[in-house]
């Protein structure tokens, strides 16, 4: 993260998740009190369904070991409640230097969608910036549309790799029975595009421009189902469901099927030469191997 403007660009970090928290009705803080990372801990599990007796997500120990080495253990309260929390890890390489793995966010059911996850991300940019990190990075699930939006639309983050399996069977009910195939992102919190992002104008591709400008389908939702296109193109278009959470409830063969076909169009573009640069909000992937092309429009 380069010097220049870096006040000014932790001013507006903070000045962004604070606008944010209060957009949404929460305070959000980092926790360190063993009532709290209890919390944390049971949220997690609450809102993966998975049985703490059985090897909760993160044990309580596991956060206080986070919170006591400089990691991101953090909730969102809405009054006394615990509505919301991200738990994040430091890493380092040798391209990036010194950087913050997000592992888990997660938001109670009773308040998703009210804007308690974009006001935890927003607090991460900051406490990042603040502390001279100018990179996050965390995984998710190719299949979940609104998620895809979520990270590459709203907040801006670019995905970097396809993950095959990358977490291994999984015992939560998210993930039981499934393949843990994940996009590996990083969200560069100095990018223009992220502090547009911050200051709410997102990133969506145009599908329209993209089709006129050769952009062919590889894998679209009919009534559905997974239909493939067999085609090669220097840019991609790649549909995922809806609701795969739903389908994976109520019908989890078509779920299976949406997984395999996203592996083998999605996976196989990515891990041959095309990038994936963005998602639409009806679920199209865009891809391309054209590195003139930054942002497709
Ligand atoms: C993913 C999660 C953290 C997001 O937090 P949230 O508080 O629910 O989300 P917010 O209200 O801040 O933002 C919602 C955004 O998601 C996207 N989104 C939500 N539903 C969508 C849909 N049906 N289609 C497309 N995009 C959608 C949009 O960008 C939306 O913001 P917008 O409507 O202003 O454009 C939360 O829903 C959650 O805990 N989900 C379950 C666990 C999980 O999947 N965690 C992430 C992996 S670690």
């Amino acid at each position: 993260m380069g010097t220049q403007g870096t006040d000014a660009l932790v001013a507006e970090a903070h000045a962004a998740a604070a606008a944010a928290a209060a957009a949404s009705g929460v305070r959000i803080g980092d926790v360190h009190s063993h009532a709290h990372i209890t919390a944390v801990s049971r949220l997690f599990d609450d809102v993966w369904g998975r049985d703490p007796d059985a090897g909760g997500i993160m044990a309580p120990e596991l956060l206080h070991a986070m919170e006591h080495a400089g990691c991101q253990v953090t909730g969102a309260f809405d009054g006394d409640t615990l509505v919301g929390a991200t738990a994040a890890i430091l890493g380092m390489d040798e391209e990036q230097g010194l950087f913050l793995h997000s592992h888990i966010t997660g938001i109670v059911a009773g308040s998703q969608l009210r804007g308690v996850g974009w006001a935890l991300k927003q607090y991460q940019r900051a406490w990042c910036l603040a502390r001279g990190i100018g990179t996050v990075r965390w995984t998710f699930d190719p299949l979940v549309r609104r998620n895809a939006v979520f990270n590459l639309v709203k907040l801006g983050a670019r995905p970097i790799a396809w993950l095959d399996d990358a977490y291994g069977p999984m015992r939560d009910r998210r993930n039981a029975g499934l393949p843990t195939d994940r996009f590996l992102v990083r969200w560069d919190l100095a990018e223009a595009r992220v502090a547009r992002a911050a200051a709410g104008t997102f990133a969506e591709p145009r599908l329209e421009g993209l089709r006129r400008a050769g952009a062919v389908e590889v894998l679209r939702d009919e009534g559905g189902e997974p239909v493939r296109v067999e085609a090669d193109a220097p840019r991609l278009l790649a549909q995922v469901p809806a609701d795969i959470e739903a389908l994976r409830a109520e019908a989890p063969e078509r779920a299976r099927r949406w997984a395999d076909a996203v592996r083998d169009t999605v996976g196989a573009a990515m891990r041959g030469e095309h990038r994936l640069i963005g998602v639409t909000r009806d679920g199209w992937y865009v891809l391309t191997r054209d590195d003139e092309v930054e942002e497709l429009r």
